[in-house]
């Protein structure tokens, strides 16, 4: 079992368009995605473009693992100085690009509903902490451990560096695997317009 971030396959900007695509398809289900964009073509479409940003964001300002490089699962991490990025931050990411393909309305939506999650962090969290998004697995290798691999390296560092994590989620499947790592609801709320729920969730260091 990995247990360390030296044992896993950190992330460069010539991996993300194959990144992005692991994560889209373990997000293609995801329900906000599916009331955002409920044709399953155009959401296996935009997913693709959305990670490539997400991860482009996180190469830039944070760090990407893999569990190997055959890229079956991975970790985007960032610190709590990179979660609100300026608009040249974005920008520099590709965020034009994205907005581009998605188009003014989707990108609308999909802005709102970032800012409804930005605003827990502004609102619950005034120390500085690590925050995980996303966390994904290939569909065809889910059920192996790399995802609790994946979780367990970083938190071999954020204890020792006494640092707290901080992710949300929509589903509570993945709510109660996370809790089996020590986080725990700080907060629960509802996606707006929707009666998604949105859990906010805190694991301090041990
Ligand atoms: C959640 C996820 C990262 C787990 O990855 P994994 O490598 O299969 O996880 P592990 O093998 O380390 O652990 C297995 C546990 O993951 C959870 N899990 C497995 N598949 C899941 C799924 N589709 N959705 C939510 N949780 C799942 C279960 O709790 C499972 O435990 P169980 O077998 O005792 O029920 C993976 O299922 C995934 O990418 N899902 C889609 C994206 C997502 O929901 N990301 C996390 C929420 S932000």
């Amino acid at each position: 079992m990995v247990t360390d971030l030296a044992n896993l396959f950190r992330i460069k900007k010539s991996h993300i368009k194959p990144a992005a695509a692991v994560v889209a398809r373990a997000f293609q289900d995801n329900a906000i995605f599916v009331h955002c964009m409920p044709d399953a073509d155009t959401r296996k479409q935009i997913l693709h473009h959305l990670f490539q940003f997400r991860l482009r964001c996180g190469v830039l300002y944070g760090e990407v693992y893999a569990i190997s490089p055959n890229l079956e699962g991975l970790a985007v991490w960032f610190p709590s100085k990179h979660v609100q990025m300026s608009l040249w931050q974005m920008l520099r990411a590709g965020g034009f690009g994205f907005y581009l393909k998605a188009g003014d309305k989707l990108a609308a939506t999909l802005h709102a509903i970032e800012e409804y999650i930005l605003s827990f962090h502004r609102r619950l969290l005034d120390f500085p902490y690590w925050h995980l998004s996303p966390l994904a697995v290939d569909p065809p290798f889910q059920g192996r451990g790399h995802a609790t691999a994946l979780l367990k390296a970083m938190f071999a560092r954020t204890d020792r560096e006494n640092l707290p994590c901080f992710l949300e989620t929509q589903n509570a499947r993945s709510m109660r695997f996370y809790k089996r790592f020590g986080f725990r609801v700080i907060e629960k709320g509802v996606i707006p317009g929707t009666e998604i729920p949105h859990w906010a969730m805190l694991r301090e260091s041990r």
